[in-house]
Protein backbone atom coordinates (compact mmCIF):
# COMPACT_ATOMS: atom_id res chain seq x y z
CA UNK A 1 0.00 0.00 0.00
CA UNK A 2 1.05 3.56 -0.98
CA UNK A 3 2.53 5.51 2.07
CA UNK A 4 0.24 8.19 1.21
CA UNK A 5 -2.97 5.44 1.92
CA UNK A 6 -1.32 4.67 4.98
CA UNK A 7 -1.32 7.84 6.48
CA UNK A 8 -4.52 8.67 5.51
CA UNK A 9 -5.94 5.71 7.70
CA UNK A 10 -3.71 7.17 10.40
CA UNK A 11 -5.01 10.76 10.34
CA UNK A 12 -8.88 9.11 10.71
CA UNK A 13 -7.48 7.58 13.86
CA UNK A 14 -5.76 10.53 15.16
CA UNK A 15 -8.97 12.19 14.91
CA UNK A 16 -10.26 10.49 18.21
CA UNK A 17 -7.71 12.76 19.87
CA UNK A 18 -10.39 15.50 21.21
CA UNK A 19 -12.34 13.36 22.75
CA UNK A 20 -9.87 11.54 24.26
CA UNK A 21 -8.63 14.65 25.70
CA UNK A 22 -11.64 15.74 27.69
CA UNK A 23 -11.94 11.95 29.24
CA UNK A 24 -9.11 13.23 31.30
CA UNK A 25 -10.71 15.63 33.02
CA UNK A 26 -12.82 12.95 34.43
CA UNK A 27 -9.78 11.33 36.43
CA UNK A 28 -9.65 12.17 39.73
CA UNK A 29 -6.98 12.27 40.80
CA UNK A 30 -2.58 11.31 40.23
CA UNK A 31 -0.06 11.55 42.19
CA UNK A 32 3.38 12.63 39.79
CA UNK A 33 6.65 12.06 42.53
CA UNK A 34 9.25 12.35 43.07
CA UNK A 35 11.71 14.42 41.07
CA UNK A 36 10.96 18.17 40.25
CA UNK A 37 14.03 20.71 39.36
CA UNK A 38 14.35 23.72 37.71
CA UNK A 39 15.92 23.42 34.45
CA UNK A 40 18.22 25.79 32.76
CA UNK A 41 18.11 25.32 29.24
CA UNK A 42 20.13 26.85 26.63
CA UNK A 43 20.58 26.52 22.95
CA UNK A 44 24.25 26.06 21.36
CA UNK A 45 26.02 25.82 18.18
CA UNK A 46 29.07 23.91 17.15
CA UNK A 47 30.84 27.53 16.41
CA UNK A 48 30.34 28.31 20.30
CA UNK A 49 31.24 25.29 21.22
CA UNK A 50 34.59 25.80 19.42
CA UNK A 51 35.03 29.31 21.22
CA UNK A 52 34.44 27.58 24.58
CA UNK A 53 37.91 25.38 23.84
CA UNK A 54 39.65 27.72 22.22
CA UNK A 55 38.86 30.79 25.02
CA UNK A 56 39.77 27.87 27.90
CA UNK A 57 42.12 26.16 26.38
CA UNK A 58 40.70 23.06 26.91
CA UNK A 59 42.88 20.06 25.96
CA UNK A 60 40.81 18.62 22.65
CA UNK A 61 42.46 15.16 23.48
CA UNK A 62 41.10 14.72 26.48
CA UNK A 63 37.33 15.78 24.95
CA UNK A 64 37.42 13.73 22.66
CA UNK A 65 38.03 10.52 24.93
CA UNK A 66 36.25 7.79 26.06
CA UNK A 67 35.78 8.12 29.96
CA UNK A 68 33.23 8.18 32.66
CA UNK A 69 30.14 9.56 32.25
CA UNK A 70 30.08 12.20 35.20
CA UNK A 71 31.02 15.39 35.38
CA UNK A 72 34.35 15.62 37.23
CA UNK A 73 36.16 18.41 35.30
CA UNK A 74 35.12 21.44 33.05
CA UNK A 75 36.64 19.00 31.00
CA UNK A 76 33.92 16.80 31.34
CA UNK A 77 31.16 18.46 30.86
CA UNK A 78 32.41 19.74 26.95
CA UNK A 79 32.98 15.98 26.85
CA UNK A 80 29.87 14.84 27.10
CA UNK A 81 28.13 17.39 25.15
CA UNK A 82 30.43 16.84 22.42
CA UNK A 83 29.23 13.17 22.65
CA UNK A 84 26.08 13.95 22.23
CA UNK A 85 26.37 16.21 19.31
CA UNK A 86 28.27 14.07 17.60
CA UNK A 87 25.97 10.90 18.05
CA UNK A 88 22.80 12.98 17.89
CA UNK A 89 22.27 11.39 21.35
CA UNK A 90 20.80 12.62 24.43
CA UNK A 91 22.53 11.72 27.83
CA UNK A 92 22.43 12.79 31.39
CA UNK A 93 25.38 12.90 33.52
CA UNK A 94 25.98 13.93 37.20
CA UNK A 95 28.34 17.25 37.99
CA UNK A 96 29.63 15.75 41.42
CA UNK A 97 31.73 18.76 42.05
CA UNK A 98 29.68 22.62 42.71
CA UNK A 99 32.94 24.58 40.93
CA UNK A 100 32.44 23.05 37.72
CA UNK A 101 28.55 23.95 38.17
CA UNK A 102 29.52 27.46 39.60
CA UNK A 103 32.12 27.74 36.25
CA UNK A 104 28.86 26.45 33.56
CA UNK A 105 26.35 28.94 35.29
CA UNK A 106 28.85 31.61 34.94
CA UNK A 107 30.65 30.52 31.49
CA UNK A 108 27.74 29.08 29.50
CA UNK A 109 24.91 30.67 31.05
CA UNK A 110 21.06 29.84 29.69
CA UNK A 111 18.41 31.34 27.71
CA UNK A 112 15.46 30.13 29.99
CA UNK A 113 14.37 28.55 33.13
CA UNK A 114 12.01 25.93 32.51
CA UNK A 115 10.00 23.20 34.98
CA UNK A 116 12.41 19.98 34.85
CA UNK A 117 12.36 16.53 36.29
CA UNK A 118 10.26 14.06 35.69
CA UNK A 119 8.02 14.26 38.27
CA UNK A 120 7.15 18.21 37.62
CA UNK A 121 7.30 18.13 34.03
CA UNK A 122 4.45 14.98 34.13
CA UNK A 123 2.55 17.20 36.83
CA UNK A 124 2.38 20.39 34.59
CA UNK A 125 1.33 18.14 31.69
CA UNK A 126 -1.61 16.53 33.48
CA UNK A 127 -2.81 19.53 35.19
CA UNK A 128 -2.75 21.21 31.38
CA UNK A 129 -4.54 18.28 30.31
CA UNK A 130 -7.35 18.92 32.98
CA UNK A 131 -6.40 15.63 35.31
CA UNK A 132 -8.66 16.34 38.47
CA UNK A 133 -6.42 16.86 40.87
CA UNK A 134 -2.71 16.31 40.55
CA UNK A 135 -0.28 16.23 43.79
CA UNK A 136 3.09 17.06 42.47
CA UNK A 137 6.05 16.42 45.31
CA UNK A 138 9.38 18.20 45.78
CA UNK A 139 12.40 17.89 47.20
CA UNK A 140 11.95 21.38 47.51
CA UNK A 141 10.05 24.39 47.02
CA UNK A 142 11.39 27.89 47.05
CA UNK A 143 9.09 29.91 45.02
CA UNK A 144 11.96 30.35 42.29
CA UNK A 145 10.54 26.47 41.52
CA UNK A 146 6.78 27.05 42.53
CA UNK A 147 6.51 29.63 39.65
CA UNK A 148 7.56 27.33 37.20
CA UNK A 149 4.32 25.16 37.68
CA UNK A 150 1.04 25.61 35.75
CA UNK A 151 -0.49 28.50 37.47
CA UNK A 152 -3.56 26.38 37.85
CA UNK A 153 -6.04 25.15 40.89
CA UNK A 154 -5.96 21.36 40.24
CA UNK A 155 -2.18 21.17 40.71
CA UNK A 156 -1.52 20.55 44.42
CA UNK A 157 1.50 20.37 46.95
CA UNK A 158 2.25 20.69 50.11
CA UNK A 159 3.07 23.99 51.93
CA UNK A 160 5.33 24.73 55.10
CA UNK A 161 2.11 23.61 57.19
CA UNK A 162 2.04 20.25 55.77
CA UNK A 163 -1.62 21.55 54.03
CA UNK A 164 -2.33 21.29 50.24
CA UNK A 165 -2.19 23.95 48.40
CA UNK A 166 -1.93 25.49 44.72
CA UNK A 167 1.54 24.28 43.94
CA UNK A 168 2.24 27.52 41.84
CA UNK A 169 1.92 29.65 45.44
CA UNK A 170 3.60 27.44 47.43
CA UNK A 171 6.70 29.49 49.24
CA UNK A 172 8.99 26.99 51.02
CA UNK A 173 11.59 29.67 51.32
CA UNK A 174 14.61 28.26 53.05
CA UNK A 175 14.78 25.19 50.58
CA UNK A 176 17.53 25.08 48.19
CA UNK A 177 16.70 25.67 44.33
CA UNK A 178 17.46 22.44 42.49
CA UNK A 179 19.44 23.24 38.94
CA UNK A 180 20.22 21.09 36.06
CA UNK A 181 21.56 22.24 32.55
CA UNK A 182 19.83 21.51 29.81
CA UNK A 183 22.42 21.81 26.85
CA UNK A 184 19.97 21.64 23.37
CA UNK A 185 21.90 21.34 19.81
CA UNK A 186 20.74 21.19 16.58
CA UNK A 187 20.58 18.75 13.34
CA UNK A 188 23.18 19.16 10.70
CA UNK A 189 25.30 22.02 13.26
CA UNK A 190 28.99 21.44 12.74
CA UNK A 191 31.90 21.36 14.54
CA UNK A 192 35.50 21.71 14.12
CA UNK A 193 37.56 20.17 16.85
CA UNK A 194 40.86 18.48 16.34
CA UNK A 195 41.12 19.47 12.80
CA UNK A 196 38.06 17.26 12.10
CA UNK A 197 34.65 18.13 11.39
CA UNK A 198 31.95 16.76 13.24
CA UNK A 199 28.13 17.17 12.06
CA UNK A 200 25.23 16.83 14.23
CA UNK A 201 23.00 14.06 12.93
CA UNK A 202 20.12 14.90 15.01
CA UNK A 203 18.53 17.50 17.22
CA UNK A 204 18.82 16.23 20.78
CA UNK A 205 20.21 17.37 24.17
CA UNK A 206 23.12 17.00 26.86
CA UNK A 207 22.40 17.55 30.80
CA UNK A 208 24.69 18.29 33.33
CA UNK A 209 23.00 18.03 36.54
CA UNK A 210 24.13 19.45 39.95
CA UNK A 211 21.24 18.43 42.60
CA UNK A 212 22.29 17.48 46.06
CA UNK A 213 18.55 16.42 47.22
CA UNK A 214 17.22 14.23 44.03
CA UNK A 215 20.73 12.80 44.07
CA UNK A 216 19.49 10.85 47.14
CA UNK A 217 15.87 11.01 46.12
CA UNK A 218 14.62 13.27 49.39
CA UNK A 219 10.92 12.39 50.17
CA UNK A 220 9.36 15.05 51.81
CA UNK A 221 7.61 13.67 55.00
CA UNK A 222 4.69 16.32 54.86
CA UNK A 223 3.95 15.29 51.29
CA UNK A 224 4.04 11.55 51.53
CA UNK A 225 1.47 11.98 55.26
CA UNK A 226 -0.72 13.61 52.90
CA UNK A 227 -1.16 11.17 50.41
CA UNK A 228 -1.46 8.65 52.83
CA UNK A 229 -4.67 9.88 54.54
CA UNK A 230 -8.09 8.21 53.11
CA UNK A 231 -9.38 11.53 52.05
CA UNK A 232 -6.73 11.96 49.43
CA UNK A 233 -8.22 10.10 46.04
CA UNK A 234 -6.10 9.48 43.33
CA UNK A 235 -6.07 6.60 39.89
CA UNK A 236 -2.69 7.05 39.00
CA UNK A 237 0.72 7.32 40.59
CA UNK A 238 3.80 8.16 38.05
CA UNK A 239 6.95 7.83 39.64
CA UNK A 240 10.21 9.05 38.38
CA UNK A 241 13.68 10.31 39.46
CA UNK A 242 15.02 7.05 40.46
CA UNK A 243 18.08 7.61 37.46
CA UNK A 244 20.22 9.77 39.68
CA UNK A 245 21.09 7.32 42.05
CA UNK A 246 24.39 5.93 42.74
CA UNK A 247 25.21 2.86 44.46
CA UNK A 248 26.68 4.58 47.16
CA UNK A 249 25.58 7.86 48.39
CA UNK A 250 27.78 10.29 50.18
CA UNK A 251 26.11 9.50 53.52
CA UNK A 252 26.83 6.16 53.93
CA UNK A 253 23.64 5.36 52.94
CA UNK A 254 23.23 3.16 49.68
CA UNK A 255 20.95 3.89 46.30
CA UNK A 256 19.18 0.83 46.98
CA UNK A 257 18.29 1.80 50.47
CA UNK A 258 16.51 4.92 49.27
CA UNK A 259 14.58 2.67 46.23
CA UNK A 260 13.26 0.73 49.47
CA UNK A 261 12.24 3.67 51.30
CA UNK A 262 10.86 5.23 48.24
CA UNK A 263 8.46 2.02 48.02
CA UNK A 264 7.75 1.77 51.12
CA UNK A 265 6.24 5.48 51.01
CA UNK A 266 4.26 4.10 47.86
CA UNK A 267 2.65 1.48 49.43
CA UNK A 268 1.47 3.45 52.01
CA UNK A 269 -0.22 6.06 49.57
CA UNK A 270 -1.52 2.89 47.91
CA UNK A 271 -3.42 1.42 50.93
CA UNK A 272 -6.24 3.72 50.67
CA UNK A 273 -6.03 3.72 47.09
CA UNK A 274 -5.54 0.14 46.24
CA UNK A 275 -6.68 0.35 42.33
CA UNK A 276 -4.50 3.12 41.49
CA UNK A 277 -2.01 2.20 38.46
CA UNK A 278 1.54 2.74 39.05
CA UNK A 279 3.85 3.61 36.51
CA UNK A 280 7.55 3.69 36.43
CA UNK A 281 9.54 5.76 34.23
CA UNK A 282 12.96 4.40 33.94
CA UNK A 283 14.80 7.11 32.58
CA UNK A 284 18.40 7.32 31.80
CA UNK A 285 19.95 5.44 35.10
CA UNK A 286 23.81 5.93 34.69
CA UNK A 287 24.86 4.01 37.64
CA UNK A 288 24.47 0.20 36.91
CA UNK A 289 24.04 -0.90 40.12
CA UNK A 290 20.93 1.25 40.89
CA UNK A 291 19.77 0.38 37.22
CA UNK A 292 19.64 -3.45 37.77
CA UNK A 293 17.58 -2.70 41.14
CA UNK A 294 15.68 -0.77 39.82
CA UNK A 295 14.77 -3.32 36.90
CA UNK A 296 14.87 -6.07 40.13
CA UNK A 297 12.69 -4.50 42.49
CA UNK A 298 10.63 -1.63 41.47
CA UNK A 299 9.72 -2.67 37.54
CA UNK A 300 8.04 -6.06 38.86
CA UNK A 301 6.00 -3.92 41.17
CA UNK A 302 4.83 -1.39 38.82
CA UNK A 303 1.83 -1.75 36.63
CA UNK A 304 3.59 0.01 33.86
CA UNK A 305 6.86 1.15 32.85
CA UNK A 306 8.20 3.74 29.96
CA UNK A 307 11.40 4.16 28.36
CA UNK A 308 13.05 5.11 25.38
CA UNK A 309 15.11 3.60 22.89
CA UNK A 310 18.49 4.05 24.88
CA UNK A 311 16.77 3.63 28.09
CA UNK A 312 15.91 -0.39 26.62
CA UNK A 313 19.19 -0.51 25.57
CA UNK A 314 20.35 0.30 28.66
CA UNK A 315 18.07 -2.01 30.47
CA UNK A 316 19.35 -5.45 28.47
CA UNK A 317 22.59 -4.02 29.11
CA UNK A 318 22.10 -5.24 33.01
CA UNK A 319 19.60 -8.42 32.59
CA UNK A 320 22.73 -10.23 30.21
CA UNK A 321 21.25 -9.35 27.15
CA UNK A 322 24.44 -7.88 26.22
CA UNK A 323 24.41 -9.16 22.41
CA UNK A 324 20.99 -8.00 21.89
CA UNK A 325 21.66 -4.52 23.93
CA UNK A 326 25.24 -4.28 20.99
CA UNK A 327 22.44 -5.03 18.09
CA UNK A 328 20.14 -2.82 19.28
CA UNK A 329 22.76 0.24 19.46
CA UNK A 330 24.07 -0.76 16.26
CA UNK A 331 20.68 -0.76 14.39
CA UNK A 332 18.59 0.96 16.61
CA UNK A 333 14.92 0.06 14.59
CA UNK A 334 11.76 -1.15 16.28
CA UNK A 335 12.45 -4.76 15.09
CA UNK A 336 15.81 -5.10 17.44
CA UNK A 337 13.74 -3.02 19.82
CA UNK A 338 10.94 -5.08 20.14
CA UNK A 339 13.07 -7.87 20.82
CA UNK A 340 14.72 -6.01 23.49
CA UNK A 341 10.98 -5.40 24.78
CA UNK A 342 10.03 -9.20 25.41
CA UNK A 343 13.01 -10.06 27.02
CA UNK A 344 12.36 -7.13 29.51
CA UNK A 345 8.76 -8.19 29.59
CA UNK A 346 9.32 -11.77 30.12
CA UNK A 347 12.52 -11.02 32.79
CA UNK A 348 10.63 -7.69 35.51
CA UNK A 349 7.05 -9.77 34.58
CA UNK A 350 6.04 -6.17 34.70
CA UNK A 351 2.33 -6.36 32.81
CA UNK A 352 2.32 -2.96 30.54
CA UNK A 353 5.63 -1.26 29.34
CA UNK A 354 6.43 1.41 26.63
CA UNK A 355 8.96 2.43 24.54
CA UNK A 356 9.11 5.51 22.71
CA UNK A 357 11.35 6.10 20.12
CA UNK A 358 12.20 7.87 17.53
CA UNK A 359 9.14 7.96 14.86
CA UNK A 360 7.34 5.23 16.71
CA UNK A 361 5.41 4.86 20.32
CA UNK A 362 5.11 0.91 21.12
CA UNK A 363 3.27 -0.97 24.16
CA UNK A 364 3.89 -4.31 24.94
CA UNK A 365 1.11 -5.70 27.36
CA UNK A 366 -0.30 -8.84 28.79
CA UNK A 367 -3.59 -10.13 27.28
CA UNK A 368 -6.56 -8.60 29.05
CA UNK A 369 -4.39 -5.83 30.60
CA UNK A 370 -7.52 -3.40 32.23
CA UNK A 371 -6.36 -1.04 29.60
CA UNK A 372 -7.32 -1.87 26.26
CA UNK A 373 -5.49 -2.13 23.27
CA UNK A 374 -7.92 0.83 21.12
CA UNK A 375 -7.96 2.44 24.47
CA UNK A 376 -3.81 2.38 24.76
CA UNK A 377 -3.91 3.38 20.84
CA UNK A 378 -6.41 6.21 21.64
CA UNK A 379 -4.08 7.37 24.59
CA UNK A 380 -1.02 7.08 22.45
CA UNK A 381 -2.21 9.05 19.75
CA UNK A 382 -3.06 11.67 21.77
CA UNK A 383 0.34 11.63 23.62
CA UNK A 384 1.84 11.84 19.85
CA UNK A 385 0.00 15.36 19.02
CA UNK A 386 1.19 16.77 22.50
CA UNK A 387 3.97 16.14 21.88
CA UNK A 388 4.47 17.35 18.67
CA UNK A 389 2.90 20.80 19.84
CA UNK A 390 5.71 20.31 22.60
CA UNK A 391 7.99 19.94 19.46
CA UNK A 392 6.38 22.61 17.19
CA UNK A 393 5.45 25.23 20.02
CA UNK A 394 8.07 25.40 22.71
CA UNK A 395 5.29 25.04 25.35
CA UNK A 396 2.15 22.96 26.14
CA UNK A 397 1.13 25.94 29.13
CA UNK A 398 -2.31 26.19 28.42
CA UNK A 399 -5.42 23.25 27.21
CA UNK A 400 -6.22 25.78 24.39
CA UNK A 401 -2.73 24.95 22.73
CA UNK A 402 -2.74 21.02 23.59
CA UNK A 403 -4.18 20.16 19.83
CA UNK A 404 -2.48 22.29 17.72
CA UNK A 405 -0.68 19.48 15.65
CA UNK A 406 -4.34 17.88 15.17
CA UNK A 407 -3.91 18.96 10.91
CA UNK A 408 -0.21 17.52 10.74
CA UNK A 409 0.00 13.92 9.34
CA UNK A 410 2.27 10.91 11.12
CA UNK A 411 5.73 11.19 9.67
CA UNK A 412 7.28 8.85 7.10
CA UNK A 413 9.67 7.60 9.63
CA UNK A 414 7.34 6.64 11.61
CA UNK A 415 5.56 4.41 9.09
CA UNK A 416 8.94 2.77 8.09
CA UNK A 417 9.18 1.97 12.02
CA UNK A 418 6.06 0.34 11.87
CA UNK A 419 6.59 -1.54 8.67
CA UNK A 420 10.04 -3.06 10.18
CA UNK A 421 7.77 -4.10 13.23
CA UNK A 422 5.18 -5.48 11.17
CA UNK A 423 7.60 -7.94 9.68
CA UNK A 424 8.94 -8.85 12.90
CA UNK A 425 5.90 -9.60 14.29
CA UNK A 426 4.55 -11.79 11.00
CA UNK A 427 8.12 -13.70 11.84
CA UNK A 428 7.18 -14.32 15.30
CA UNK A 429 3.45 -14.77 15.90
CA UNK A 430 2.13 -14.83 12.14
CA UNK A 431 0.29 -12.61 9.88
CA UNK A 432 -0.92 -8.80 11.31
CA UNK A 433 -2.24 -6.08 10.62
CA UNK A 434 -0.35 -3.61 12.05
CA UNK A 435 0.61 -0.72 9.98
CA UNK A 436 -2.85 -0.14 9.19
CA UNK A 437 -4.52 -1.08 12.98
CA UNK A 438 -1.89 -0.32 15.10
CA UNK A 439 -3.04 -3.20 17.05
CA UNK A 440 -1.65 -7.29 17.37
CA UNK A 441 -3.10 -9.75 20.19
CA UNK A 442 -2.64 -13.35 20.50
CA UNK A 443 -3.41 -15.31 23.27
CA UNK A 444 -0.22 -14.12 25.70
CA UNK A 445 0.20 -10.48 24.51
CA UNK A 446 -1.00 -7.10 23.20
CA UNK A 447 0.88 -5.22 21.47
CA UNK A 448 -0.06 -1.73 19.97
CA UNK A 449 2.03 0.73 17.97
CA UNK A 450 1.23 4.31 17.36
CA UNK A 451 3.48 5.99 14.74
CA UNK A 452 4.28 9.95 15.59
CA UNK A 453 4.36 13.19 13.78
CA UNK A 454 7.96 14.56 13.50
CA UNK A 455 8.46 18.66 14.04
CA UNK A 456 11.38 19.68 11.27
CA UNK A 457 13.01 21.62 13.31
CA UNK A 458 11.60 21.01 17.02
CA UNK A 459 12.26 24.05 19.39
CA UNK A 460 12.50 22.18 22.05
CA UNK A 461 12.83 18.25 23.37
CA UNK A 462 13.76 18.04 27.00
CA UNK A 463 10.82 16.43 28.77
CA UNK A 464 9.35 14.73 25.70
CA UNK A 465 9.21 11.22 27.07
CA UNK A 466 7.02 12.26 30.08
CA UNK A 467 5.15 13.82 28.41
CA UNK A 468 4.41 10.92 25.77
CA UNK A 469 4.23 8.53 28.67
CA UNK A 470 2.13 9.48 31.00
CA UNK A 471 -0.61 10.86 28.34
CA UNK A 472 -0.27 7.36 26.19
CA UNK A 473 -0.94 6.24 29.77
CA UNK A 474 -3.46 8.80 31.37
CA UNK A 475 -5.08 9.42 28.27
CA UNK A 476 -5.75 5.50 27.44
CA UNK A 477 -9.46 5.75 28.78
C1 LIG B 1 16.02 14.69 33.76
C2 LIG B 1 16.78 15.96 33.96
C3 LIG B 1 15.84 17.10 34.04
C4 LIG B 1 14.93 17.13 32.84
C5 LIG B 1 14.28 15.80 32.66
C6 LIG B 1 13.50 15.75 31.40
O1 LIG B 1 15.24 14.47 34.89
O2 LIG B 1 17.55 15.91 35.10
O3 LIG B 1 16.57 18.26 34.18
O4 LIG B 1 13.99 18.10 32.98
O5 LIG B 1 15.23 14.78 32.63
O6 LIG B 1 13.02 14.50 31.16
Amino acid sequence: MKIEKVKEIWREHFSSAPEQLKKMSEVNGLISAFNANIDAVIKISGSRIEKIISDFKLDTELLLQEGEQSINTVEDSIRGLIKCFKGGIAEEWLIADKEVFDWLNENIGYDKLQMGGQGGIVANVMATCGVNDVYVHTASSPVEQSKLFQNLPNLKNVNPVGELQKAFDIDRSDDVPLIHWIIEFDINDTLVIGGKTITCPKSNRFIGTYDPLNFRLAIDEAFSKKMSEPSTKFEYIILSGYQMLKEKLNDGITGAERVEVSIEAVNQWRKNNPESILHFEIASTRDKVIRKYLVDNLAPKSDSIGFNERELIDILEVIGEQELAGRCDKETSSSNLFEGMLKVFKYTGCERMQLHMFGLYVTLQKKGYRITPMQNRKGMQLAANIAATKAGTGAIDSHGILLWSMDKDVSDKGIRELEDLSNKLSNLFGENELVLSGIFENEEIEIIAVPTILIDKPITLVGMGDTISSISLVGAR
